[in-house]
């Protein structure tokens, strides 16, 4: 069925932490993220302080609730510090909110539309899976810094950006048999398309397993893996968030660069943990993706993962979680033609993690 809007991208990713004030100074200074704007009780918000920071076309925001019977709380105290909002950027906000509730998507926010002396914002927000929401974005009429309600703040410190673009895709960990409905359900509800998928044969280790779809819209600018467990000798990763984050939710969240080598390199000296791979690991590379551009030394030095498909290659790499509970994350990745997500370090990978789970008493 043709639809009358487009969504041109991720808006931006709205996160629920217990602190932002610091949380914003973490990205600021580990990830590069330049602070452009701020909301709170100084400028009028008595529900929670928001800052907002952006690297090229990622922007996220970064929310703490003021008071205990907010419901940005009880988001807070159920999943701890992680992703509330994967919001899209779109030519017609309400046009795509009709399509997507006349598919029975659920309401949280009508279309509303939201002013201030720098144009209008129009939004509405729809509920997925477990507490997770989109809103769709149309900013077409805005000259502000993010949106009304939010003045400008720019960032106290120098910072330096890392070379990160835009968010490649983002990832939805769901409980056992949950996967294939969430699906159908982007699929039925915005009309998207699956866009590759994996099977556990693919993606399992002697432990542990897990299956994935991936859905993306028309234009494939948002591409979503949908993950569940599969059976497997210990507790899958995919088991250890759903637990730790009380249900289904955002996993991970994968930002593009122009040069992993370099960005890796700034990351690392900024202080960000990644997983890391065994030197095997880079033993067997040549023999499984043949020729690529860059050093293999360099790319084992960074622990950087590499993969092909029929298309070209990319180079991606993950951190550790990003808070004290092992929920949410982030990969690097820079695509050299490649569409897949790295089906082929998935292996090396989770035997990574596997290690981390081990260490935390959870495998
Ligand atoms: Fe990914």
């Amino acid at each position: 069925m043709s639809q009358s809007f487009e969504f041109m991208g991720t808006d931006h990713i709205h996160f629920i932490v217990g602190n932002a004030k610091q949380a914003a100074h973490f990205y600021q200074t580990q990830f590069g993220f330049e602070l452009i704007a701020y909301a709170g009780l100084e400028t009028g918000n008595r529900e929670q302080a928001s800052y907002v920071l952006q690297q090229n076309k990622i922007r996220i925001v970064l929310s703490s609730p003021y008071k205990v019977e907010s419901d940005l709380n009880k988001h807070l105290v159920l999943h701890g510090d992680g992703v509330k909002d994967v919001a899209f950027w779109t030519d017609d906000a309400e046009a795509a909110w009709k399509y997507v509730t006349e598919r029975g998507a659920q309401t949280v926010m009508k279309p509303t539309v939201l002013k201030d002396d720098f144009g209008e914002v129009i939004m509405a927000t729809i509920q997925t899976y477990g507490d997770t929401v989109h809103s769709f974005v149309q900013r077409d009429n805005y000259k502000g810094a993010f949106m009304p309600g939010y003045e400008v703040k720019e960032s106290l410190i120098n910072v330096e950006p890392i070379g990160l673009n835009f968010v490649d895709h983002f990832v939805g960990n769901q409980p056992e048999d949950q996967m294939q409905k969430i699906a159908t359900w982007y699929e039925e509800v915005f009309g998207w398309k699956r866009f590759w998928t994996v099977d556990d044969k693919d993606v399992a280790t002697e432990y542990t397993s897990l299956r994935s779809i991936v859905v993306a819209n028309e234009n494939e600018r948002i591409k979503m893996p949908i993950n569940r467990p599969a059976a497997g000798l210990r507790k899958s990763q995919i088991e250890e968030f759903v637990e730790y984050y009380s249900g289904p939710g955002i996993q991970h969240i994968a930002l593009d660069t122009d040069d992993i080598i370099k960005t890796v390199r700034q990351l690392k000296e900024n202080g960000v943990e990644f997983l890391e791979v065994p030197m095997t690991y880079y033993e067997e590379l040549p023999g499984r993706v043949g020729e690529i551009d860059e050093d293999i030394s360099k790319l084992a030095e960074l622990g950087i993962l590499v993969d092909r498909d029929q298309f070209g290659y990319l180079l991606q790499l993950f951190t550790k979680p990003v808070q004290d509970r092992p929920t949410l994350f982030f990969e690097i990745i820079q695509r050299k033609g490649c569409t897949g997500f790295g089906k082929g370090n998935f292996k090396a990978l989770f035997e990574s993690i596997e290690r981390e789970q081990e260490r935390r008493g959870n495998l």
